[in-house]
């Protein structure tokens, strides 16, 4: 993009009072109805790589311009900056890594300046890769530095060892956007929710990152946040996440019974997240609020342990690591929580910024705990998780146990 585009986007941004994208403009990298005709026709003969999973949800990420300013699969000079400096390589914060991993003997006979097909499972074309780099990298590398270890039991860890022992780097143009059949309804671009938020005359939107079920702490944390803003943006991840985690359609479902009950529709904004889960603790929060700046969001929650798993990260090792940007390089504000609870004796939720009252009296459950009364079919207390929610939680575990039998 011209200089001149690039300062007309921001004046815009600026007169609309809405949060400039990571770079100042969003990614688009869709081709012309016309153009994606010509790629169909061209990608006939073009050498292809399928996506899945990670991959694919990654391609989504760039397509619809919610990894702005990424316009492609990171080339060396940027996936080095990122691996050790938190930042691209123009030094722009970015934490995570966005690489296109391929096995030695799928790089071996491509071309740089070659244009590579990428299709889906249907072999759909999806988009085309225009190769600038391909490169190796050290995978412990990459888990010590962005993960801060190099245990495959570490969920992100372990991905990252499976993956392909060589990069391919290079912009993409986008043919057509990944077709999914779940969640139709709550799937936007940075650009719809930008407009929505805008529609709603809403400057002051807070988001909402989440890969678990929704429990009071949560609902506490958003509303907490919700009093001070004109909206609350909740995106809960849809893409991969480990084994273990529920289910995203299920997730959603305690969403969409919270929200009808509890919530007040005009002030909260509901939408998934297409990207996958990489547990990667302090560097992942940075890396949402980002994400969450291209949605439109001018601040982001990061409660207690924020995308860790496990005891790998200290549980507010996500809220430190705010430290090491400038406010305005980020360009969008964080709010920190520290863990919450129910207190029986306030008879609120609170934490301990806000509760005078020993642990003896909080209403705390592990993950672990909640799991095995669920699947017990015993509801968890209401003070932990709404009876609405249990109900839709209890009802999987049982589905889980049928199948099982
Ligand atoms: S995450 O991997 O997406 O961070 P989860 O869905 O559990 O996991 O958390 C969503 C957000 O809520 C994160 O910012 C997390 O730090 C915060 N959070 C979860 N539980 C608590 C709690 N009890 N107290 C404070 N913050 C919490």
């Amino acid at each position: 993009m011209g200089r001149g585009v690039f300062i007309h986007t921001l004046i815009v941004s600026i007169m609309r009072l809405e949060v400039p994208p990571h770079g100042g403009h969003l990614v688009d990298r869709s081709l012309s109805p016309a153009a994606a005709e010509e790629w169909k026709e061209k990608a006939k003969s073009l050498r292809a790589i399928c996506l899945a999973s990670r991959r694919l949800s990654d391609l989504e990420m760039i397509a619809s311009g919610a990894f702005s300013p990424l316009e492609g699969f990171m080339c060396r000079a940027d996936y080095e900056n990122v691996v050790v400096n938190k930042r691209l390589a123009n030094g722009l914060p970015w934490t995570i890594p966005i690489t296109l991993a391929v096995s030695r003997e799928e790089a071996e006979p491509l071309k740089i300046g070659e244009d590579i097909a990428l299709i889906d499972k249907h072999e759909n074309l999806l988009a085309i890769l225009h190769l600038e780099e391909k490169y190796a990298y050290n995978r412990e590398r990459e888990a010590r530095l962005v993960y801060g270890t190099t245990d495959q039991n570490h969920p992100g860890v372990r991905a990252l060892y499976r993956r392909g022992d060589v990069h391919l780097g290079g912009k993409i143009s986008v043919v057509q956007r990944p077709q999914y059949e779940s969640f139709q309804e709550y799937r936007f671009t940075p650009a719809q929710t930008r407009r929505i938020f805008a529609e709603r005359g809403w400057r002051r939107v807070v988001g909402f990152q989440t890969r678990n079920p929704i429990h009071r702490a949560h609902e506490y944390i958003q509303k907490a946040a919700l009093e001070t803003m004109d909206g609350l943006f909740l995106q809960p991840l849809v893409g991969d996440t480990k084994e273990d985690d529920i289910p995203a359609a299920v997730r959603m479902e305690c969403y969409r019974v919270l929200i009808e009950n509890y919530y007040p529709k005009d002030k909260v904004f509901l939408g998934v997240l297409p990207a996958a889960m990489r547990y990667a603790g302090p560097r992942e929060a940075i890396f949402h609020a980002i994400v969450r700046k291209n949605y439109g969001c001018s601040h982001f929650i990061v409660g207690r342990d924020h995308a860790g798993v496990g005891n790998y990260y200290g549980p507010y090792d996500a809220q430190y690591i705010f430290d090491e940007f400038e406010e305005e390089e980020l360009g969008i504000t964080p709010l920190f929580f520290d863990n919450t609870f129910y207190c029986k004796v306030c008879g609120n939720m609170a934490s301990v910024k806000t509760c005078p009252h020993g642990s003896d009296h909080h209403v705390s459950l592990s993950g672990t705990k909640v799991r095995q009364m669920l699947s017990e079919g015993i509801a968890p207390p209401p003070e932990f998780t709404r009876p609405e929610v249990a109900r839709v939680l209890m009802e999987f575990m049982r589905q889980g146990q049928v199948r099982a039998a």
